[in-house]
């Protein structure tokens, strides 16, 4: 996808999210509707979708794309890397990256948001990934950072 063609459908996207997510008060409500939303949207998406840490471990929650890993072993893989990092990670290829948690052998690239509470601690991720390696670049950054801080910070 062109640069100038990605941004505008992020553009529209975001602006499509702002009016959707009014329509309720519920973060569970609003990943489910900006993981949909996206997924739907761009076509180099393969999965799209949220981690959240509950009790030390990553455990899925709203997503859309084939059956992911419900868990991620603790302090592996890319959603772990982003959360102890504290910033979002683009790999442009998944097996040159180590420890890499491959839910699906299809995945060859991936980006990780992380998400931060009232007290800046990251307690979720949205994590998204694409069958091609070098699939995602600073204007999926941008624009994913963007749609993420859409989302309440919870306590
Ligand atoms: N690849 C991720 C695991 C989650 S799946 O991509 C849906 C990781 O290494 O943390």
């Amino acid at each position: 996808m062109k640069q100038n063609i990605k941004r505008g459908r992020y553009e529209r996207v975001y602006s499509q999210l702002e009016e959707l997510i009014k329509k309720s008060d519920n973060l569970i409500a609003h990943k489910a509707t900006i993981s949909a939303v996206l997924y739907h949207k761009f076509d180099y998406y393969f999965w799209c979708g949220f981690y959240e840490i509950i009790e030390g471990e990553l455990t899925v929650g709203p997503y859309q794309g084939p059956v992911a890993c419900q868990i991620l072993a603790k302090n592996k893989g890319v959603c772990w890397a982003a959360i102890h990092n504290k910033e979002t990670l683009v790999v442009k290829d998944v097996e040159q990256f180590p420890e890499h948690i491959a839910c699906d052998s299809r995945s060859k690239s991936e980006i990780v948001v992380p998400l931060f509470d009232k007290n800046d601690i990251v307690y979720a991720v949205l994590d998204i990934d694409s069958i091609d390696i070098e699939k995602f670049d600073e204007i999926d950054v941008e624009y994913l950072e963007k749609i993420c801080s859409m989302l309440k910070r919870p306590n």
